[in-house]
């Protein structure tokens, strides 16, 4: 799931998360844009130095924010400066155009995770946050891209926002293990956005659920709710996934 924070990063951690993103979401949950494109290697530097406080055990991803890795020395500076602050792993939004980006990054130590399907920092060029890969040909597109990214040496994929049977699709043909949201249950693992979970987003899409309204444990009853679902695969339920 994401975290943005200490006090979170350490419940989510102990409550067995394995995977913890700080997510560009932030801007959207955090400071209430309406897109994650102004939020700045800044804010994504203070926010990873917060959750790495608090983590307890979780791996650390950070998100290379919009237009942070537009050139090779930006992508440099600017991947260095989050593992400097905490992460063990960088996501890049992106299909084909970030394969050399990738292999730049994992030459010098840096692992990667690609993030494909719904790529929000695109939003403005997708029209919106629609689900992607419902075309046959753009299907193909993602699942021939993913490999291309396996190939640069990417270690993750997070895929957001595709088809059920995309998702599945996409899972079988990687090696890497692929981290859905919205795509499906047959991904090798999910994510959720922090807020989403807790149900204090302003909007609620089709395949978040509210894991703290049921659990009178509170707030780590309902993340030890939420990864013993995804673990036992009775979340995500039919009624969180695109057809
Ligand atoms: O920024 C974020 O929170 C994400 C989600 C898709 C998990 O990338």
């Amino acid at each position: 799931m994401t975290a943005y924070d200490a006090c979170f990063s350490k419940i989510a951690s102990e409550a067995g998360v394995e995977v913890l993103l700080v997510g560009d979401s932030l801007g959207m949950v955090l400071q209430g844009h309406d897109s994650t494109l102004p939020v700045t290697m800044n804010d994504m530097i203070y926010h990873m130095q917060c959750t790495k406080r608090g983590n307890r055990g979780a791996l650390l991803m950070a998100d290379m924010p919009f237009m942070s890795y537009a050139s090779e020395t930006q992508t440099l500076e600017n991947a260095a400066a989050l593992m400097r602050a905490g992460a063990n792993i960088v996501k890049l939004e992106g299909g084909a155009w970030i394969a050399n980006t990738t292999k730049l990054l994992v030459e010098r130590g840096i692992p990667v995770c690609a993030h494909m399907g719904l790529t929000p920092q695109s939003v403005n060029r997708l029209g919106g946050f629609h689900v992607q890969g419902r075309d046959t040909n753009q299907a193909q597109e993602i699942i021939e891209e993913a490999l291309l990214l396996q190939k640069a040496g990417a270690s993750l994929l997070l895929l957001e926002c595709v088809p059920k049977s995309l998702g599945k699709k996409i899972t079988a043909s990687l090696e890497i293990p692929v981290i859905g949201i919205g795509a499906g249950a047959d991904t090798d693992g999910q994510i959720m956005v922090l807020h989403d979970l807790l149900g204090v987003s302003p909007i609620t899409p089709k395949f978040v659920k509210n894991f703290l309204e049921n659990d009178t444990r509170g707030i780590p009853g309902a993340m030890s709710s939420y990864t013993a679902a995804v673990k036992n695969k009775a979340f995500p339920g039919p009624e969180h996934c695109f057809k």
